[in-house]
């Protein structure tokens, strides 16, 4: 059943999707047609209409990673993308808050970028294995062991591993910041933390010799060789794309790996009839909506971190003003030379 406007309409068990709300929301609707079903639209519509209105009150931007489901990143979303495209964008904000539709790392990068704002994650517990794995402590105890060394810190980290570190990289740039740092420390060698499998695939792509640590990211670990020899073979005119954080083995049978960014610029440019996202399930979702010309064979796990971040969370965030990201000043600033030396670098 649709309103005269071609919106869907109220159903009995979306009591809130009123006529006003279709109304206010219809633009939204129109430009995420792709991505949301008209069934599934009167249990959206009510929480974007009360986000779209918090928003201009509050003067806020929603930046959204690649990895949100479709209704944050087709509907509420300013700025979307990969760590590093979220990291940049954090620089140019000139919205009172930013809101990170993402994991934790990313609202304490976007706040150690823009100290004076104030910005908010809408669920706190949204973490990162990777993040999880390492700490300070353990960063001071790798650089006591290897002087000399420099030490390139995976984004996915908290503000005190990166406080520690010699420069940040994302795996848009890792290869490029490691190469860099080699040159410019004089030593063919860096500390590439905490990925393991990420500092391996790119130790297969360059000639810097590259210490590891050995952190996972618990989504892409779970990916096998195996699984992708069987994708290939029942999928034989797919490109296969893997992310640098699944195992060596899985991105070099892989016909691209590439950042979440690099993903949808793979499907952008090159076309292909078929995908295969070697990463968390969203993104090929998202990636649908945006290219309906390629058929996304779904081969993914979800993260779970990623999957906290909800509408209504958002919505209670604008509402309340909460959960507000605060860092120590000194933390702050030794991070920010780190993901400064990265932007320098990229
Ligand atoms: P990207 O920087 O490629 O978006 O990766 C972030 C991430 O958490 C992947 O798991
Ligand atoms: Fe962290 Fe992996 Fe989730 Fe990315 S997908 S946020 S690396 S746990």
């Amino acid at each position: 059943m649709m309103y005269p406007d071609g919106m869907p309409t109220a159903t009995q068990d979306a009591p809130d999707y009123t006529a006003e709300v279709a109304r206010r929301t219809a633009h939204v609707f129109k430009n995420a047609r792709n991505a949301i079903t008209e069934q599934e639209w009167p249990h959206l519509a009510a929480d974007i209409d009360s986000i779209l209105r918090l928003k201009a009150a509050r003067n806020a931007v929603v930046l959204a990673h690649n990895y949100q489901t479709r209704d944050i990143y087709h509907c509420i979303s300013d700025i979307t993308g990969d760590s590093l495209a979220l990291a940049r964008a954090a620089t140019e904000v000139e919205a009172d808050v930013i809101i990170v539709c993402g994991v934790h790392f990313m609202a304490e990068t976007a706040k150690i970028l823009n100290p004076e704002k104030t910005v908010l994650i809408p669920d706190p517990e949204a973490g990162c294995s990777l993040a999880e794995s390492i700490t300070a402590a353990d960063v001071r105890a790798l650089k006591a062991q290897h002087p000399g060394i420099p030490v390139v810190t995976y984004v996915n980290t908290s503000a005190a591993v990166k406080a520690e570190s010699d420069a940040c990289c994302t795996s848009a740039n890792a290869q490029k910041v490691v190469e860099a740092m080699s040159a410019s420390w004089g030593i063919d060698k860096a500390i590439l933390i905490p990925d393991e499998f990420l500092a391996k695939n790119v130790a297969a792509e360059t000639h810097v010799e590259i210490i590891t640590f050995p952190g996972r990211c618990e989504v892409h670990e779970r990916f096998t060789l195996d699984q992708v020899r069987r994708v290939r073979q029942a999928h034989p005119i797919a490109a296969i794309i893997a992310h640098p954080e699944c195992p060596p083995e899985v991105v070099s049978e892989a016909d691209f790996s590439g950042s979440t960014q690099g993903m949808a610029d793979y499907i952008k440019t090159k076309k292909p009839e078929e995908a295969v996202l070697i990463t968390e399930c969203s993104m090929s979702s998202n990636l649908a909506a945006e290219y309906p010309d390629t058929n996304f064979v779904r081969s993914c796990h979800l993260c779970p971190h990623m999957q906290k971040i909800t509408l209504e969370k958002v919505s209670n965030s604008l509402l309340t003003m909460g959960h507000e990201v605060t860092i120590d000043p000194d933390i702050a600033d030794r991070a920010r030379a780190s993901i400064q030396a990265m932007l320098d670098i990229v």
